[in-house]
């Protein structure tokens, strides 16, 4: 059993798919562990530490994967990586499948078993492999982190003999998992924290962590939540009454933090340019959801943008931007699933494939697209 650690290729990715501690772990149950060389470094760790670990250090992604079982990845692979791996092998990644069904099909004609890692079912079994939560939990810790060094203030309050510091006022949009450690790091700094959410469950949870929160709490809020936990599309008249109480709160905002997501679907705009204009020169916009086409009007992947002084802050992968830790708890997430797919006595692989958590994370399998949400449809079957 071959498991193959290649460096991401993407310039934009610092993280890793395995440390010295899942490797060790893995080398325990029986497996041998190719990193190629250099594949930490961004994340902080370096060629000796993996093969102190029990690892062996390949030169290239080329001879890491040569003959591997089970690649370990950060990044769905390109196309152009492709060749080097194995027809059947195993394939862990965050692999964005939606939208990107070119590049599943490239998965399945290089006979790969892939798993996207983000859709994982949200069950207690599977928390420990909740890629989703271990990296926006870290995201969110990280934009308040970026908020404030943007931020030409202070933002607990200081009284001082030269006069007092006012405390900076954040408001936090969407108190998911991001949102919610963005409110628990920016009141450990000493923000006054107000949050807004969809989910009625979400109230509870801000004011727990001592925040205030602000929405419009009327029937359709209520029922405002799936079976799994995650916010509906709400109705535009809902839609126009909460942009009407944002946009009063926001204007005497310093900080705002937006996190709102639908799964498979853009991000919900929430913050207007009219809401940016009213904002103070000197307040800072975090766009977390940049990548999911954005929560605030002006937005630009990658940049900070500049409106009438406020600066609207659109970095990608802000998880990657605190990578050492986001890599730790990555690899861990990684290793917990895997675990799973190996027989502890026979130290070999023994994929169960009708397990739940395999049977929502996979997708493709012999040589096709296997997974419900983008299988071809197949004609007059019932849908
Ligand atoms: P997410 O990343 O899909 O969305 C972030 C937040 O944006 C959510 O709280 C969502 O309600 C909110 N949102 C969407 N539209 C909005 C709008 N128009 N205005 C304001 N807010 C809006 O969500 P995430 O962080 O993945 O968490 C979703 C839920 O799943 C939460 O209840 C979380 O506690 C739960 N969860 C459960 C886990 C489990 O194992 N049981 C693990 C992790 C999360």
């Amino acid at each position: 059993m071959k498991i193959a650690v290649p460096a991401e290729v993407d310039l934009g990715e610092p993280r890793v798919a395995a440390t010295p501690d899942t490797v060790k772990r893995l080398v325990t149950l029986g497996a041998t562990v190719a990193v190629e060389t250099g594949a930490g470094l961004k994340s902080g760790i370096i060629d000796a530490d993996y093969e102190a670990a029990g690892a062996t250090i390949a030169a290239s992604a080329h001879d890491a994967l040569a003959g591997a079982d089970v690649v370990l990845k950060v990044r769905r692979p390109t196309t152009a990586e492709l060749p080097d791996y194995k027809a059947g092998a195993l394939v862990l990644a965050i692999m964005d499948p939606y939208g990107n069904e070119d590049a599943l099909k490239a998965l399945a004609d290089a006979g790969l078993a892939t798993f996207a890692m983000e859709m994982m079912p949200r069950i207690t079994r599977a928390q420990v492999m909740d890629v989703l939560s271990s990296q926006a939990n870290l995201a969110g810790y990280r934009a308040v982190i970026d908020a404030s060094s943007e931020f030409g203030r202070a933002l607990p309050m200081m009284m001082t003999a030269a006069g007092t510091v006012p405390a900076a006022r954040c408001f936090i949009m969407g108190a998911g998992v991001a949102g919610l450690q963005a409110i628990a790091t920016a009141r450990r700094l000493g923000a006054v924290v107000t949050a807004t959410d969809v989910r009625p469950a979400a109230k509870e949870q801000v004011e727990s962590l001592g925040a205030k929160f602000v929405a419009v709490e009327d029937e359709e809020f209520k029922q405002a939540e799936t079976a799994a936990g995650y916010a509906k599309p709400m109705s535009a008249e809902y839609q126009a009454k909460q942009a009407a109480l944002v946009a009063e709160h926001i204007k005497k905002q310093d900080m705002v933090i937006t996190t709102a997501l639908i799964p498979g679907r853009p991000a919900p705009k929430l913050v207007t340019a009219a809401m940016v204009a009213s904002m103070k020169p000197g307040s800072v916009i975090i766009d977390l959801a940049v990548e999911r086409g954005g929560n605030v009007e002006g937005a630009v992947p990658g940049e900070v943008a500049q409106v009438n002084g406020v600066k609207i802050v659109g970095h990608l992968n802000t998880a990657g931007r605190i990578a050492a830790s986001a890599s730790q708890l990555y690899a861990k997430n990684l290793y917990a699933f895997l675990e799973t797919m190996i027989d502890k006595q026979a130290k070999a692989l023994a994929v169960k494939w009708d397990d739940e958590l395999v049977k929502a994370t996979l997708l493709t399998r012999d040589s096709a697209v296997v997974h419900p949400n983008f299988a071809p449809k197949v004609e007059g079957a019932v849908q």
